[in-house]
């Protein structure tokens, strides 16, 4: 009997976890590969892939950054799957499939000066595109970074944000924390408020905005106080996703599936959908 060569898109390839790097008391990095040392997939910068531990379930999570052989995860601990992750040691093994959804607009964000807005874990996919900026330095324009978490201890990707990234060119990374005492080395106060202290300059700018819901209503009120378009601003949504593929309906906004149109939308996209993320 003739074997059937169609491939279930289902089924994840397993990974070993190479390294996990733990950010914050509730955010690890993990950092994996197949078992013959190769990347299970080439996302774009922006797009997810589907975890899986047997027995336990599958979860949608953005790719926070790749090497030439292991891409890399981060991950909050939020819920039965995200605790069983966390639990992982490094060597044991994993399921993972992808690249989904559509990535942030390259040709877009080309020859533009560029703004990212994180908060908290809204950084890590945010990450995928900076690394990819810094590859790509020629394309792209001047760049900002501003980040905020609640305290340094919650500050994700500090090597990056103290050490790697400062030393780009036309790069300026500004950190901040909610609260903090004299000695704090960053700056003090909520993202919005820090982002209106900045007070970029909209001319030929793209803004990547990710972080929780209520930072980015009061960024998106300061960024259009600055005269910011909806066309200029991005944003990556966190849907509960199942099937990742298109058919479940699981992602659906409107007519819009997540999964596969998004997760990335100009906020001028939004604003079409119904308000239901
Ligand atoms: S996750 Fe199933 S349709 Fe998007």
């Amino acid at each position: 009997m003739s074997q059937c060569k169609c491939e279930n898109p289902l089924v994840p390839s397993v990974v070993t976890v190479l390294k996990i790097v733990e950010e914050t008391s509730d955010i690890k990095t993990f950092h994996v590969s197949t078992k013959d040392g190769k990347k299970p997939f080439t996302p774009m910068p922006g797009q997810l892939g589907m975890f899986s531990l047997l027995t336990v379930g599958e979860g949608m999570f953005s790719v926070t950054a790749q090497g030439e052989n292991h891409l890399e995860f981060a991950i909050k601990k939020c819920g039965m799957l995200t605790d069983a992750l966390h639990e992982i040691k490094p060597g044991q093994m994993m399921g993972v499939r992808g690249p989904y959804g559509n990535g942030f607009p390259l040709d877009l964000c080309k020859g533009k000066d560029m703004l990212f807005i994180g908060g908290g874990i809204g950084l890590a996919p945010v990450r995928s595109l900076i690394k990819y900026c810094f590859e790509q330095r020629e394309d792209f324009g001047k760049i900002d970074i501003i980040y905020g978490a609640r305290s340094m201890n919650d500050l994700c990707f500090k090597e990056d944000l103290f050490e790697n990234w400062p030393k780009e060119r036309d790069t300026n990374v500004h950190v901040t924390v909610d609260s903090g005492d004299e000695n704090c080395p960053c700056h003090i106060g909520f993202v919005p408020a820090f982002l209106e202290e900045i007070n970029p300059n909209p001319q030929g700018k793209i803004v990547v905005l990710c972080g929780p819901p209520i930072m980015i209503k009061f960024c998106l009120q300061s960024l259009t106080k600055m005269g910011f378009t909806d066309e200029q601003v991005i944003t990556t949504l966190e849907m509960r996703m199942k099937c990742g593929i298109g058919k479940c309906g699981r992602c659906s906004i409107g007519s819009k599936y997540v999964c596969l149109d998004g997760p990335v939308f100009t906020m001028a996209e939004l604003k079409h959908l119904p308000n239901e993320f």
